[in-house]
């Protein structure tokens, strides 16, 4: 996720991009850039790092500009460096694009466009757009860019300005944000509604598939088929940190409803061409090399720790490989048994924990690979580990990790499918089976997003108990782990976590008379035990308020309280039962006032031991 802005009007444009970017900064803030015309020349200033270095770059000069094009970005293909950072240019230098999303078929593109003669100076994705409009272009930079959009595949929201139209600028959106501000003779371009406010509350959002037109005349929209649209704009009245939120109460809310785009975006532009298998462009981890790994040792803290015993799960079931899960501030103090057929896979969403970045050099120390799974480019697991998957769910800003965490299991589904193709545990059918129900889960996650009002009337009736257990098995207790972590760090009420078949070990004993547990019945097989545990707590006087895939009648009869989800493979289901477990402990969170995004005596990210 990275903003992008655009200013035409009569004000200093420099000042005006700076300021947009400023205000975007929360979407993305390894490196920033700016392109805009100055005095009839094509300029173009970027820097790595935050916006404040590029701003003091551009204040040792005086420029005069009145139309222009910004960047700040969240790295996903190619490293934070003043070479990635956007706008990026064609080879003549007389086109300049600011681009956020993901282009899937680059690969193909840039090598088509460097067999034409064209140079590319960065690892993007977003370059192959500078020298394919400067290809398209034939006197008409509008059509020149509806030309282009046509050849690519992906998600963007993007803004071209061009030396040869200097009153000119296009831009377009499919699936990522973009809105068009309107003020008096003058318009703004911006992924989100903030960076607009301090000039105009006059918005137009433009729609899917459409590419606008902003001149001094005005602006025009086309959709994909070079229809003229009428747009007409709307009034917003939010504040501004309202307004980073997107509207949302809380950036915890924003991002749980973002998982849907998220997990699009972390399986898009990682498949074969036919979508049937798993690909990771420049994933060192050939089949020869995954074959050869006897073991693999998961290793992480929190969030990232439970997303890492689902992956156990998912990859001894996959690639009949034996995974062992360990926090990480336990793995580095324990002398683990580690060689090197062994793979250690660390997962953190920052990147920078102590702890688990002390595990990776541990292992890297023993001569282990490690393979990490983290969402910051360029983080110093990402530098330091021997391999990198990112999941790409864009800055997390809550302290309760939600997206990061959907991401990081859709990436070890993806791990798991790529040893099982190595190792040929599964046979290809069954292994684009999976595939396929992990493409449709986005869609299945909106579902449930879309009832969330049912989960909020529970949540304010359970809000006020002191105590919340959550049971499962198998998958669902990995799960329940984190449903329980998610419920005790934002709302402070006691939330536990057990293995079902652990309630007569211990639990039992706690569990009376109107104690809420959430038992989660989403695999198939282990159904019928669930449904016993729930009853032992029922005859406990406990209330149960279960999860379960489709239409459960046993469970439904069973519990006082149903949360459904979409009826998938039980294997699949932990990217979707989470998902009532995040709102559920947002929505109690909010009942009880918390602050939610910056719960007490945590941050976001851990960065000592
Ligand atoms: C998750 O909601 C918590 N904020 C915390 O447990 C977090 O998952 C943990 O600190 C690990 O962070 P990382 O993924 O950035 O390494």
């Amino acid at each position: 996720m990275c903003g992008i802005v655009a200013y035409l009007g009569p004000r200093d444009a420099v000042s005006v991009l700076i300021d947009g970017l400023k205000r975007l900064e929360y979407r993305g803030y390894d490196s920033a850039g700016v392109a805009f015309l100055n005095e009839g020349s094509l300029k173009v200033l970027k820097k790595e790092g935050r916006i404040a270095a590029l701003e003091e770059q551009l204040n040792s000069h005086k420029w005069n500009s009145r139309i222009g094009i910004g960047h700040t970005r969240w790295a996903t293909h190619g490293r934070p460096s003043d070479v990635n950072a956007h706008p990026h240019l064609d080879c003549s230098g007389k086109f300049a694009v600011v681009h956020n999303g993901i282009i899937e078929n680059y690969g193909e593109l840039k090598a088509s466009l460097e067999k034409r003669g064209h140079h590319f100076v960065s690892e993007t994705d977003t370059e192959v757009l500078a020298h394919l409009v400067e290809e398209a272009y034939q006197g008409d930079l509008c059509a020149a860019v509806r030309s282009v959009l046509r050849q690519v595949r992906g998600s963007y929201a993007l803004a071209v300005l061009s030396e040869h139209e200097p009153g000119k600028i296009v831009a377009a959106r499919k699936d990522s944000p973009l809105v068009l501000g309107v003020g008096k003779g003058e318009f703004f371009l911006a992924s989100d509604i903030p960076a607009l406010l301090p000039y105009t509350r006059e918005v137009c959002l433009l729609g899917d598939g459409e590419v606008a037109e902003i001149s001094g005349d005005g602006f025009r929209v086309l959709n994909g088929d070079g229809v003229f649209l009428t747009r007409k704009t709307f009034h917003v009245d939010w504040d501004q940190e309202a307004a980073e939120r997107g509207g949302y109460p809380h950036f915890m809310l924003k991002e749980i409803c973002e998982q849907p785009r998220a997990l699009r975006e972390t399986l898009g532009g990682r498949l074969t061409p036919d979508g049937a298998r798993i690909s990771f462009e420049k994933l060192g981890l050939r089949p020869e090399v995954l074959k050869s790994f006897q073991r693999i040792f998961i290793v992480a803290c929190g969030t990232a720790y439970h997303a890492g015993l689902v992956g156990k799960y998912v990859l001894e079931k996959l690639a009949r490989i034996p995974v062992e899960v360990d926090l990480a501030s336990e793995f580095r103090y324990r002398n683990p048994i580690l060689d090197q057929q062994t793979l250690v896979l660390v997962i953190s969403q920052s990147g920078e924990t102590a702890d688990t970045l002390a595990a990776l050099r541990e292992a890297r120390h023993r001569g282990c690979q490690v393979l990490a799974v983290t969402n910051v480019v360029g983080s110093s697991v990402a530098r330091e580990a021997d391999h990198v998957i990112y999941t790409w769910a864009g800055p997390e800003i809550a302290v309760a990790s939600t997206k990061a965490y959907t991401t990081q299991l859709l990436v070890l589904y993806m791990i798991g499918l790529l040893f099982a193709e190595a190792r040929e545990t599964i046979e290809p059918e069954e292994a684009a089976a999976i595939v396929a129900h992990l493409k449709v889960l986005p869609e299945k996650v909106e579902m449930i997003l879309e009832e969330r009002e049912l989960i909020r009337e529970l949540a304010d009736r359970y809000s006020c108990c002191k105590d919340v257990f959550f049971i499962g098995r198998g998958l669902d207790y990995a799960v329940a782990l984190e449903g329980a972590l998610k419920l005790k760090e934002i709302s402070y009420i006691h939330a536990e976590a057990y293995a079902a078949g652990e309630l007569k070990h211990g639990t039992l004993a706690l569990i009376e008379k109107g104690v809420p547990v959430v038992a989660l019945a989403t695999q198939e097989e282990l159904l019928e035990k669930m449904v016993s545990n729930i009853k032992e707590v029922k005859a406990r006087e406990g209330v149960i308020i279960s999860v379960c895939c489709g239409e459960k009648r046993e469970v439904e009869e069973a519990s006082d309280h149903l949360i459904r989800i979409p009826d998938v493979p039980s294997f699949v289901t932990p990217i979707l039962s989470v998902v009532p477990l995040q709102l559920l402990a947002y929505y109690m969170a909010a009942a009880r006032g918390c602050d939610i995004d910056k719960p007490r005596n945590l941050a976001k990210s851990v960065t000592v031991e």
